[in-house]
């Protein structure tokens, strides 16, 4: 079985290697096939799965320069799809609960309507749709606040930030589920191991909803740091861009393949791995 990756540098890229440890993967990143340069993505050996990590994730940046974020999280996702497609190859491709505009105050199921509120939530979901435009085969997983070894994230922020000994101010009134992309690779491999053919998008995160408040809050229990810690409405944040509420994914139909642990084991998984 031949791999290949794209995102290969990114938090989650780099657990999906960890996962399929072993196996024949041809790894991409900026450097070996800059997307916002080419648009004719050739490769010339044949593989059975392409997973595309590669995304332009900085959210903040995307409301800056929208048609650039347009262009690697929508246009250049329909290259890899067409590619797949000529391959014939399972390609599996990651979205957000930014597709979402968090105002129900409710887990969102697969078929919720999404309706992003930010350039990169609306360019992911014009992602899904170039993804599943050219080729059948094809797995969305719409993953939710990322945390991996080899990316940076809100945990290590945090965790840096306490190690100095700041005070930390942190929202108390946006919801999400906090999610290893570890634990999204697993998935990844489950289904590629199981040779799982039910394809299409499923939302896949750790389980439990949590603010970013009560997030840092466990963070530093597990940690052991102590340093004053206080909540604060996002209202008082001057941001660049809107962010859902509310965006905690429903994993219903994730979990009858592969159970996905609660986030709170998932970051002491995490923090483990760190120390090591
Ligand atoms: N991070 C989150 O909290 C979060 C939440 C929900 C969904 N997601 C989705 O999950 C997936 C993985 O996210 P992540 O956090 O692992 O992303 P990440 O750490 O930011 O990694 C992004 C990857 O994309 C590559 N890339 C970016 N621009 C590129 C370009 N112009 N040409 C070629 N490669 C380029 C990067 O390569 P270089 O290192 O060479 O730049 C890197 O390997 C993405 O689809 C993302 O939208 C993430």
């Amino acid at each position: 079985m031949k791999i290949l990756l794209f995102g290969a540098t990114g938090q989650l890229g780099q657990d999906i290697q960890k996962v399929f440890e072993g196996a024949s993967i041809t790894k991409f990143s900026s450097k070996e096939f800059d997307f916002s340069s080419t648009d004719k993505l050739v490769v010339n050996d044949q593989y059975d799965i392409i997973i595309n990590a590669m995304a332009m994730t900085n959210t903040g940046l995307c409301e800056e320069q929208s048609s650039l974020a347009y262009k690697l999280n929508a246009e250049r996702v329909g290259e890899i799809s067409k590619l797949a497609a000529f391959m014939d190859a399972v390609l599996f491709h990651f979205s957000t609960d930014y597709v979402f505009d968090g105002l129900e105050k409710k887990k969102y199921t697969e078929t919720d309507l999404p309706s992003p509120v930010s350039i990169y939530g609306a360019s992911k979901l014009a992602g899904e749709f170039h993804a599943k435009m050219y080729h059948k085969k094809i797995f969305v997983f719409r993953v939710s606040s990322l945390f991996g070894v080899g990316g940076n994230n809100f945990v290590k922020v945090m965790l840096q930030k306490a190690k100095n000994g700041e005070s930390l101010t942190v929202v108390d009134d946006q919801f999400m589920s906090p999610t290893h992309s570890l634990d999204v690779a697993r998935v990844v491999k489950y289904f590629v191991d199981n040779k799982v053919e039910d394809y299409g998008v499923f939302h896949v995160s750790n389980q439990g909803v949590c603010s970013w408040f009560e997030f840092t809050k466990e963070i530093l229990n597990i940690a052991g740091l102590n340093v004053e810690l206080s909540p604060v409405s996002h209202t008082q944040f001057p941001a660049k861009l809107r962010r859902p509420e509310y965006s905690p994914l429903d994993i219903s139909k994730i979990s009858k393949y592969h159970q996905m642990p609660d986030w709170k084991v998932a970051l002491g998984e995490f923090l483990g791995l760190l120390e090591k």
